[in-house]
Order: C-alpha cells, then sequence, then structure tokens
C-alpha cells in the first residue's frame, strides 16, 4: 500500500462489467476498495472507477467533463508504433541510460514505473527491467496492461523476448533498495518521480491531469537519489520537465536536453 496516498484510494470504487463480476471481485479484495454495482454508477459524481471489462483494466474519473479512461497498452496503439518505427537507441532515453553504448545492454530498475511507458520502451531497446510502482492501483493498470500484451506475443515473438525481460513490483522503491545486496544491485537506476504541472498549462494532457489527481505528488522523490546512487553500479537517471530544477538540488554529470523533457545522469563509474 502506498501510506501518503491513502486519500486517494479512499475514491476508488472497482465495477465489473457483465460476465466479469468474480474478477472484480477478487481484484477488490486484492486492492481492499469496494466493488459498485452498474445500477449504482449514477451516484457516483466524483472520484474514480477501475473498470473490468473484455478490454481488461481501465481507470475512469467520474463527474461532468472528466478525460476519457486510462489503461495500460503495450502491444498496440502508441507503444506498438514507437517499438516498431520509433527513434531507436538515439532516443535521448536510450542514450541517457547507456543503450547506445556499444554491447551494453543493462538491467535497469525503474524505481517509479507509473503507467510503464518509459520503462517498456527501454525494453523494447534491450534492456531488461525491473519495474516498482508502489500505488496499487497504477500497479494494477500496469500489471494488466502486461498481462494482455502477454497473450497478443503469443504470435509475435519479438514482443514475447521483450516481455520476458520485464518484471513488476508492487513495492517502494526505498524499501526495496534497502534491503539490496552489492551483487544484486542494478545497473542503471531510472526515476521519474511526479513533478507539479504547470498551472492551465494546455499542454498538460488531460489523461496526465488524472494521473496527477490520482497519485498525487511524490513528496519523498529527493530521497531517493541519495540513496539510488548507492546502489547502482554505473548510473542513476532522472527524468525532468526541461526547466525543471535538479531533483534533490544535486547536479548531474551531465544532461540530455530535449523540447519538453531533460534526462539528468549521475555517473557512478564507467560503463563497461
Ligand atoms: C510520473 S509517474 C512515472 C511515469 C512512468 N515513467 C511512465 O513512463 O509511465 C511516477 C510514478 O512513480 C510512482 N512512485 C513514486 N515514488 C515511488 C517509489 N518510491 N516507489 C515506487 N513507486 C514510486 C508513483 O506512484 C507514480 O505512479
Amino acid at each position: 500500500m502506498c501510506p501518503h496516498n491513502a486519500d486517494y484510494l479512499d475514491t476508488v470504487v472497482i465495477l465489473g462489467r457483465p460476465g466479469y463480476e468474480s474478477r472484480a471481485e477478487l481484484l477488490s479484495a486484492e486492492l481492499n476498495l469496494p466493488t459498485i454495482a452498474p445500477e449504482d454508477m449514477s451516484v457516483l459524481s466524483s472520484g474514480f472507477t477501475l473498470v473490468v471489462d473484455h478490454a481488461g483494466l481501465s481507470l475512469q474519473k467520474m463527474g461532468v467533463g472528466a478525460p476519457g479512461p486510462i489503461r495500460c497498452d503495450f502491444a498496440e496503439g502508441a507503444l506498438r508504433h514507437r517499438r516498431l518505427y520509433g527513434g531507436g537507441k538515439g532516443q535521448d532515453i536510450a542514450k541517457s541510460v547507456g543503450l547506445s553504448h556499444k554491447g551494453f545492454r543493462p538491467l535497469v530498475l525503474d524505481m517509479t514505473a507509473g503507467l510503464g511507458r518509459d520503462g517498456f520502451v527501454l525494453g523494447t531497446l534491450g534492456a531488461t527491467l525491473q519495474m516498482l510502482e508502489r500505488h496499487p492501483v497504477v500497479c494494477a493498470l500496469l500489471q494488466d496492461g502486461l498481462d494482455r500484451a502477454q497473450k497478443q506475443a503469443v504470435t509475435d515473438r519479438e514482443l514475447a523476448e521483450i516481455l520476458a525481460r520485464i518484471s513488476v513490483f508492487g513495492l517502494d522503491g526505498k524499501n526495496y533498495l534497502e534491503q539490496l545486496t552489492e551483487e544484486s544491485c542494478p545497473d542503471v537506476i531510472y526515476l521519474d518521480p511526479m513533478f507539479p504541472m504547470r498551472e492551465k498549462s494546455s499542454k498538460v494532457k488531460k489523461e496526465m491531469q488524472l494521473f496527477h489527481q490520482l497519485v498525487g505528488m511524490d513528496m519523498d522523490a529527493t530521497k531517493l537519489l541519495p540513496l539510488a546512487l548507492s546502489r547502482v553500479r554505473y548510473r542513476v537517471v532522472v527524468k525532468r520537465p526541461t526547466h525543471a530544477p535538479f531533483l534533490a538540488e544535486s547536479k548531474p554529470s551531465y544532461s540530455l536536453k530535449g523540447k519538453s523533457t531533460r534526462f539528468d545522469i549521475y555517473s557512478v563509474q564507467k560503463l563497461p
């Protein structure tokens, strides 16, 4: 469970569409969240509904004008397109973890996995990924996305190979790092904690607003960096908005700057 975000969990209910009621009940027990009957949906004017149906899990914000649902789709949509036609190892995210370094196929610990998009991109480019996500609802969406991708991977060998390199844990990164032994330290740690959204920014997608409302701010993010640096073999990468201050006011070894995103690289030792 995610203690500092407990308030947000209070606002989530689970709805099983016809034929998916038993899966909804299982999820309700697993996440300790109540289920709601379809006929009672009309009374919900705020909060979130985690919907279980033929398309897997999706999270819907309730209320007038709420954005459409969020779900994880790894085998289809934008992530499929990026996997097949994206910029490969020339992308800043790939360079930041060292995937452009010849022969380096790192074990990356994505300590703030969220909906797994960055992690999956790194997986498609050859990294082995351990994804950690502490918010139970986000973690359920992430696991569901990977499970559905797994079904499609039966006829897609390349996708199957990528998924075989990805594992997900519903854990807090800090607790996880503290119990790591020297031998089990990852090559790279990737951090992308929640960052305050610019008010009135029309560029902030509605989907992102919804995610912010559910997860809240990662107030403890500054503590992750020193701990990560003490438990990594080669480097820690921090993803930030381009003009944001450095995490924990720590100057990185160097940065890769894009139009809206910056990757700060904290190097511990040279890549092999
Ligand atoms: C901005 S999102 C990450 C988005 C992700 N990079 C993606 O591409 O989908 C940050 C996520 O990190 C999670 N998080 C923050 N601190 C964490 C920690 N210490 N351990 C595990 N998860 C954490 C939050 O719950 C949130 O879902």
